[in-house]
């Protein structure tokens, strides 16, 4: 495993973190607690120190799990996990005050919450889970931020950006208001290299790039037969004829690298790390054998400059989370 510092935290974080979402089940079909348990000591048997989970995430059970396993583990592991908006809304949306999203209580509750399921004294990094740039000018996120800073509950805090809005964070990081930003980076979405990565590098603020793999899109797994249980989020994020959509891009990827399907997982996450802006890269992952693949490619290093080339032009501007 590599490592890189994860901005102004100073944390040295592994290259490949956890995405803790699917293992929360709920809007995931398909998780197992004892295989998703094990897949985490597994990656952190191969050097694995960073997590990233929520409180939504099945209602606390991702953190719950995450924290078993931290708690059994002799490794120093950073945790990161997320204030879920008061009112449930995900992405934040605007015209929405900040006293409905974000109140100073509500992060309060929610961070001792969070610490409950975790089993743990302290987070190592708080994250809001949504974020709409109108709040900016207000205090209470931030006087809620310090108060938690101040009595170690916290050591670290950052946002997750809205899917698909890298841009909504810039004023945030300018004026020093956050240690990191967590935001949808994968070779669709190649939008947060225009600005948020060069502020984030200049600023010292830490990037975890989130849905590498397109949740599934970029795995080369997903064709027009691939069927979801109906529960699950990813048969809306892939309905009518998305996934027909989704396998003619990545049929073209491959067209033009000469590479095949299997050889998707490990481009679309070395596409991530080709990037000096990312700290850490956080494929959700609930198997053993996932782990195993994932945990890899660090080893492979970043892509040579002429494959970053060509992907350029495979930047997919859309929203399959919305409508
Ligand atoms: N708003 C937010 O803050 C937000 C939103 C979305 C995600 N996140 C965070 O980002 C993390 C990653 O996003 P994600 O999990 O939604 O999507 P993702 O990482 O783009 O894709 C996850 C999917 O890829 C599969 N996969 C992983 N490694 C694979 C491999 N080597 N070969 C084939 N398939 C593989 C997983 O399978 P299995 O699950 O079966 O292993 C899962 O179906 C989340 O877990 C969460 O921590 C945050």
């Amino acid at each position: 495993m590599r490592y890189r510092k994860l901005g102004r935290t100073g944390f040295q974080v592994s290259e490949i973190g956890y995405g803790a979402w699917g293992i929360g089940g709920g809007l995931w079909a398909g998780a197992d607690d004892r295989q998703s348990v094990e897949a985490l000591h597994h990656a952190i048997g191969l050097g694995l120190n960073f997590i990233d989970t929520a409180l939504a995430y099945g209602n606390g059970h991702s953190e719950k799990l995450v924290g078993q396993v931290v708690r059994e583990t002799r490794h120093k592991i950073y945790v990161a996990t997320k204030v879920p908006p008061k009112n449930q809304l995900w992405p934040a949306r605007q015209g929405i005050d900040i006293s409905e999203v974000f109140p100073y209580d509500h992060i309060l509750r929610t961070t001792e919450r969070s610490l409950q399921n975790l089993g743990l004294e302290t987070i190592d990094l708080q994250q809001l889970h949504v974020w709409n740039p109108e709040w900016i000018a207000r205090d209470d996120w931030k006087r809620a931020f310090e108060e938690l800073k101040r009595s170690g509950k916290v050591r670290a805090v950052g946002v997750s950006i809205n899917d698909h809005q890298p841009d909504s964070a810039l004023e945030l990081i300018k004026n020093g208001l956050i240690d990191t930003v967590q935001v949808i980076y994968n070779i669709f979405d190649q939008s947060p290299e225009m600005n948020l990565f060069t502020l984030a590098m200049e600023k010292n603020i830490g990037v975890i790039a989130r849905v590498p793999l397109d949740e599934g899109g970029l795995t080369g797994r997903i064709d027009q037969h691939t069927q979801f249980d109906p529960s699950e989020f990813r048969a809306r994020y892939f309905k009518g004829d998305r996934k027909q959509q989704v396998a003619e891009r990545v049929a073209a990827i491959q067209r033009d690298l000469g590479i095949q399907n299997g050889d998707m997982p490990e481009l679309a996450l070395r596409f991530c790390l080709s990037h000096p802006a990312v700290a850490t890269v956080i494929p959700g992952m609930r198997s053993r054998q996932n782990v195993d693949f994932n945990l890899g490619v660090p080893g492979k290093g970043p892509l040579p400059e002429k494959v970053l080339t060509i992907l350029k032009k495979h930047a997919w501007e859309r929203n399959f989370y919305g409508a």
